[in-house]
This record gives C-alpha cells, sequence and structure tokens, in this order.
C-alpha cells in the first residue's frame, strides 16, 4: 500500500486510540474509585466472558513502555481518555494519586514529541454519582469534573472532547441495556441523551471558563441505516435510526430541537428539560471527532421492544464480508455518513477518531498475520482521502486500537489492537497492521 498524499504526516494528523477503562486496569489502586463499568462486570452474565476490567493491560503501570511502543511505530499523535474515577473522590474532590498518573502519561508523552488527543469521558462515570446520567446533577458533577482537569492539565492537553460516543451510554446503556448501566427502558435512554448532552455544553463552559487556548470538541458515532427494503415501513425504520443516533445529538450540538418523531416518544423528557438547555448543549466547537466502523441495516419493528424504537436491526450475516465482532466490512458507509452529516449541520474541522477492525487472529512464530485488519485499514484510508479531495475538512485519523484491550460487553473476546497483547504474560506483539502503517508513516 502507498499512502494517498493527502494523507501525508506532514500535512495530516496520525494517530491511534485507546481508553482508560479499557487498558488502564489497576482499578482500586491510588484511590480510583468504583465506576459504573466495574458495578456493571461484577452482575452475571453481563460481559460475554465474565471478564472485567482489573487488570485489562495493566497500562497503569506499564506505561513507560506503551508510550514507547506508539513513539516506535511512528505515530506523532496518540487519542486516549481520563478516568474520571481516578482524577476525584467520592466526595468529588480532587485525587491527586489519580492526577499523577496522567502526569506522568504526558511526560512520557512530550519526551517522545507525541501530541496527547484527550477525551474526559468514555463511559466510565463514577459509580456513586447516583442515578447516573439519568440524574441532571450528573452534568453539572462533570462540569466540576472538566473545570479540575482544565486547572490541573489544561496547560499540557492542546485538544480535549468532552465525551466519546454518547449514543452508546444513553442507548446501550439504558434502552438496550446491553451496556452499564444495564437499563432497559426507553424513555430513560432519552433522558440520559439529554443530560449527556448538557454535560458536553456545561463541560464546554466551565472548561473555557478557565482556559481559552484549548481546541475543544465532542466525538460522534453517528449511523448509516439502510432500509432492509424499499417498503416504506423500512424506509422509515432506517430514518428512526438515524434520527436518534445522529439528531438527537447533533442537533443540540447546533441549537435545534430534537425532530418531532423523538419528541413525541417521550414525556418524561418534558420534564427534565429547562428553558435554556439547548443553548446550553449549543457551545461553539472547534472540531468534531467522528468514529466510524460499519453501517446498519434497518427493517420495521415486528413487534417487542422494537416499537417503542421504532425500528429493528437485521443481524448482518456471511457472506458478507464481516469482522469477527460480527460487523459489516462497508467502506463507501464512511464516505456517506461523513457527507451526510456535512450535508444537514454546519460541522467543525473533523477527525477521524477511531476506526478499525475486531481481527481474532493471533501470534504464529512470533508474528501476527492480521490481513483482514490490514484490507480494512486500506480501504477506509482511501474513504478518507477520498473526502478530502471531495472537499472535506477532514485533518487526522486515528486507529482502534493501539491496544487489543476489554472490549466492553464482549470481554477479552474481541482484538481491535494494531498491537497484540498476550493477557496471561501482558506481552505487547506489533501486528502486520501496526508494522503496515509503520511503514506508511515512515515514507
Ligand atoms: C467504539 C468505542 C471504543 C471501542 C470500539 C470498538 O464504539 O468508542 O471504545 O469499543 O467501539
Amino acid at each position: 500500500m502507498t499512502l494517498d498524499p493527502l494523507l501525508s504526516p506532514a500535512r495530516f494528523e496520525w494517530g491511534c486510540a485507546t481508553s482508560a477503562f479499557q487498558i488502564e486496569g489497576a482499578s482500586t489502586v491510588d484511590g480510583k474509585v468504583p465506576s459504573i463499568w466495574d458495578s456493571f462486570c461484577a452482575q452475571p452474565g453481563r460481559i460475554l466472558d465474565a471478564s472485567d476490567g482489573s487488570v485489562a493491560c495493566d497500562h497503569y503501570h506499564r506505561l513507560a513502555e506503551d508510550v514507547q511502543l506508539i513513539a516506535n511505530l511512528g505515530f506523532k499523535h496518540y487519542r486516549f481518555s481520563i478516568a474520571w474515577t481516578r482524577i476525584t473522590r467520592q466526595d468529588n474532590s480532587l485525587n491527586p494519586a489519580g492526577l499523577d498518573f496522567y502526569k506522568r502519561l504526558l511526560d512520557a508523552l512530550e519526551k517522545h514529541q507525541i501530541t496527547p488527543n484527550a477525551t474526559l469521558f468514555h463511559w466510565d462515570l463514577p459509580a456513586h454519582l447516583e442515578g447516573g446520567w439519568l440524574n441532571r446533577d450528573t452534568a453539572y458533577r462533570f462540569a466540576e469534573y472538566a473545570d479540575l482537569v482544565a486547572r490541573h492539565l489544561g496547560d499540557r492537553l492542546p485538544r480535549v472532547a468532552t465525551l466519546n460516543e454518547p449514543w452508546c451510554s444513553a442507548f446501550l446503556g439504558h434502552d438496550l441495556g446491553v451496556f452499564a448501566p444495564g437499563v432497559q427502558d426507553r424513555a430513560q435512554s432519552l433522558v440520559a441523551a439529554h443530560h449527556l448532552m448538557l454535560a458536553h455544553g456545561l463541560g464546554l463552559q466551565a472548561w473555557r471558563a478557565v482556559r481559552t487556548d484549548t481546541s475543544l470538541g465532542i466525538v460522534l458515532n453517528p449511523e448509516l441505516s439502510d432500509p432492509a427494503s424499499s417498503r416504506p415501513e423500512d424506509v422509515q425504520a432506517a430514518r428512526l435510526a438515524e434520527l436518534e443516533r445522529n439528531d438527537c445529538f447533533l442537533n443540540p450540538l447546533f441549537g435545534r430541537e430534537w425532530p418531532q418523531e423523538l419528541l413525541q416518544q417521550i414525556d418524561a423528557l418534558n420534564a427534565t428539560r429547562k428553558e435554556g438547555d439547548l443553548a446550553i448543549c449549543a457551545q461553539p466547537m472547534d472540531f468534531m471527532g467522528l468514529n466510524y466502523y460499519t453501517r446498519t441495516i434497518a427493517q420495521a419493528p415486528a413487534g417487542g421492544r422494537d416499537v417503542e424504537r421504532g425500528y429493528a436491526f437485521v443481524t448482518p450475516t456471511a457472506p458478507k464480508p464481516l469482522t469477527d465482532i460480527g460487523w459489516e466490512i462497508y467502506p463507501e458507509g464512511l464516505t456517506r455518513v461523513v457527507q451526510n452529516l456535512l450535508h444537514q449541520w454546519p460541522l467543525p474541522a473533523l477527525w477521524i477518531t477511531e476506526n478499525g477492525a475486531a481481527d481474532n487472529t493471533g501470534v504464529t512464530d512470533g508474528a501476527v498475520n492480521d490481513t483482514m485488519r490490514c484490507d480494512y485499514l486500506q480501504t477506509h484510508l482511501e474513504q478518507v482521502a477520498g473526502l478530502i479531495r471531495n472537499g472535506a475538512d477532514i485533518r487526522g485519523y486515528y486507529v482502534w486500537s493501539l491496544l487489543d484491550n476489554f472490549e466492553w460487553a464482549q470481554g477479552y473476546s474481541q482484538r481491535f489492537g494494531i498491537v497484540h497483547v498476550d493477557f496471561q504474560t501482558q506481552k505487547r506483539t506489533p501486528k502486520r497492521s501496526a508494522l503496515m502503517l509503520q511503514r506508511l508513516l515512515q515514507a
């Protein structure tokens, strides 16, 4: 593979991404308080392989080695998340020992001239915040946490995103119930979505009250949903899936009301929404991060809880090309989804903050020949170059993920890393895909 000149590291930002809960481990060390993911993992049946994040990649104790690895692979940018549960204590005051970990991480990155790209919230909500995202108060607690990070680390963080994929926290967490906190209640998921966006807005206000030199934004996982057939019911189902995933988050970011179809699904929202909330959500943003993995196919709901949602997903099956987690490989979707969004909202500069594949190829004779992931990355990078060529303002690309890690409800069963992790020994082995990217970045 050769690199399209539009993606040359001289003009385009190349990075790899991780998140705190998925790699850090050390879940009870140095005053860290439990997150809703710690409690969720402790509930039987929640995680496919009954695992948890207590050790994960043990990155907390291996950060020097891991940052060295990022440098060796040639990345100049690293996206990670800060654990709210390390930075604050039960009483929401600062935990200096937790803060120190991120200072050490930033020191190591600086030593290798790697620019940090931080996310404040990648799903690991402190478990002691009563009601979690169903409580409006949590949005105000998030703003206090943002203020603390801005004060204590802000001078070393050039780019900060408030939330990662709030759709997952809201809907996977409170409607489908497959993510923490595991609630299954449609109305509550919409309340959570509103509080998450309020937290984003309050967080940006809090940060800007401390510093004005940080590039600030949010990371979303917008949806491209195609109807299973041309029947009007299926077309409407795909539309509802996109409204929930896109409009529900993008509308407030630009001060727009939710679409009627969503508003009518919920009375509870009116109870939690206050005059002026939309204006809080619509803080100016310097950038937006987009995560893309696949598209979905939607059909009209046949019954059960899908009826409330207004759509049902069709599970893709072979012979479609699928990654090991069962997601369709559909590179064109990246172009379609970005163009769709650009058409509907006045987006700021864009970064692809996550893209990658679950390819569970293991180590053979010391090497990992993850050819499916290599193809996946190549075909998606071609789409990124095509988008830029056609005028989209995309400034960077972060591969998900640096390391095989704790893949949420799938536990350790799905490997997204470009570096293999042996979870018995914690040995890291760069895969063929990592070496491919290293070559591209050097060329
Ligand atoms: C995204 C998450 C990330 C990882 C990938 C596979 O939705 O942001 O943490 O789990 O999916």
